[in-house]
């Protein structure tokens, strides 16, 4: 049945070769392999713009996937999300060359300083002239751990509630260390700005310490949208406390609706409202210009993906190394100290899964099931997922690079837009300017909600204490 809620558009990309879809890196046609020019970016973003999205999704892993076969051979052959460059610096180059794309960018805050963390953040708010997000994970991998010169990561609990003083740290630096009015830029009276109006922040936490003023000036959405995508018990409590858009990649439609209203409850819960969180399903789109072409091309395409390498990503998600099971042996045991969703949803299946059973679902190199059709075909599928699980949008993963983009924009966005799903053009403030990140997704201006916990840490000119305002949020840590 179709439906009148207009829908999200993310494209879901990674700054190296292999992402989701193994192995197509291989494809004659795929220029994935060219993820360190400019070039690639700059071409992908424009696309992106002109078939209406949203926004652009980035992932990022710092570590290896060293967990199937116990090494980094399989990982280097099919460059498994290895190499992988730096997202964030992707940003300001395709910034420039659109006015409305946004860039939701992961960073693992485990291994950053929440002062220095703060600052790029709000450099990229600036530069994009709000555009920026941010998506917050807590890592899954022992191999980062060691590389960063520990002995493991914490363990599953402890990292989110090191992230939950993080985000108390960096909503300080972000909202209440510099007012509204703090910057005068009055070149007569020789004053930049009011110091009166730029605070100190002054924190003593369990995992940080940090006694500084914020380095940036305030941005026009101060804090960037904030993506999340643990489902686990406490990634969800997490998400529902703080994020905008939650991302999800179950799918199966009973268990992603149940995970949607968990969510929408969890965040009505925390105070703040259902659809104060925009869910996005991780979706992998096979689009010709008839059914029976898109079938075609789906083949076609499973004749270089490598369904093995699919397995070595998910073996590092889940912390298994598949490769010591026999072929048909159940998997039933996971260490639950990597992406703890993914490894719950694996082994409490009410039939045992088997390495056999994972391969064939990665036959296209991925775990997402691929929705393959013409256009129309594609976006009713779309339009049926909104529909019948409440989300509000997908992220696209890639496969053939850069035609997979090119096929979506150009044989399912017009669908969609036929159906007043995706917007025509990009709507404008009401300045006339481009819409920040926030404003499109929320319509309700640059910033978050009052509702919204960051809120807590803001400090008003009538010169309310913001400590005081701080540690009603979190006492704790301020
Ligand atoms: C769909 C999805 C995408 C994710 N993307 C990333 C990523 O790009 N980088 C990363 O370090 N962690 C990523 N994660 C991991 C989580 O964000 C999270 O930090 C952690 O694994 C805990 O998840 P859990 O609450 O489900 O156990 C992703 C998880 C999911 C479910």
């Amino acid at each position: 049945m179709p439906t009148c809620k207009p829908l999200l558009l993310n494209a879901f990309n990674m700054n190296c070769v292999g992402h989701i879809n193994h192995g197509l890196w291989a494809h004659p046609r795929d220029r994935s392999i060219d993820y360190h020019s400019l070039d690639y970016w700059t071409g992908l973003a424009r696309t992106l713009e002109r078939g209406g999205f949203d926004g652009l999704f980035l992932a990022d892993i710092l570590g290896v996937y060293d967990v199937y076969q116990e090494g980094i051979e399989l990982t280097l052959a099919e460059s498994i999300q290895l190499p992988v460059n730096d997202p964030l610096l992707l940003v300001p180059a395709m910034a420039q060359v659109t006015e409305h794309l946004g860039f939701g960018v992961t960073v693992n805050l485990s291994y950053e300083t929440p002062y220095s963390f703060a600052r790029r953040f709000s450099t990229l708010d600036h530069l994009t002239r709000g555009r920026i997000g941010w998506n917050i994970v807590t890592g899954y991998l022992d191999s980062a751990a060691r590389a960063m010169g520990l002995d493991g990561q914490l363990e599953h609990d402890r990292r989110y509630e090191r992230a939950e003083e993080f985000m108390a740290v960096v909503y300080a630096l972000w909202e209440g260390s510099w007012e509204d009015s703090a910057v005068l830029r009055d070149k007569a009276g020789r004053r930049f700005a009011d110091g009166a109006k730029v605070h100190e922040i002054d924190h003593h936490g369990e995992f940080y310490r940090l006694r500084g003023y914020h380095l940036s000036e305030p941005s026009r959405q101060r804090t960037p949208v904030l993506y999340q995508a643990g489902s686990s018990g406490r990634g969800q409590a997490f998400a529902a406390r703080h994020a905008e858009c939650v991302f999800i990649s179950l799918q199966d439609r009973a268990k992603a609706r149940e995970l949607v209203r968990s969510l929408r409850r969890q965040a009505v819960e925390a105070g703040r409202r259902a659809d104060d969180l925009k869910i996005f399903l991780g979706a992998t789109a096979i689009v010709a210009d008839s059914d029976a072409e898109a079938r075609e091309r789906l083949a076609e395409y499973q004749r270089y993906a490598n369904p093995e390498a699919g397995l070595a990503h998910f073996a590092a998600s889940t912390g298994i190394d598949f490769s010591r099971f026999g072929l048909d042996e159940p998997i039933r045991r996971g260490n639950r100290n990597a992406i703890q969703s993914a490894v719950d949803n694996l082994t409490a299946a009410e039939r045992a899964v088997t390495p056999r059973a994972l391969l064939e679902q990665h036959a296209l190199g991925g775990r997402y099931t691929p929705l393959v059709g013409s256009g129309a075909t594609v976006a009713d599928e779309l339009a049926r997922w909104v529909e019948e699980v409440d989300i509000d949008g997908f992220n696209l993963a890639r496969t053939v690079v850069p035609e997979c983009f090119d096929a979506f924009v150009d044989l399912v966005v017009p669908e969609l837009r036929e159906r007043g799903l995706v917007k025509r053009d990009y709507p404008l403030d009401a300045q006339g300017r481009p819409q920040s990140l926030r404003q499109r997704l929320f319509g309700a201006g640059d910033r978050l909600p009052q509702r919204h916990p960051a809120a807590a840490y803001r400090r008003s000119s009538a010169g309310a204490s913001p400590s005081c305002s701080a540690a009603a949020a979190a006492p704790e840590t301020l």
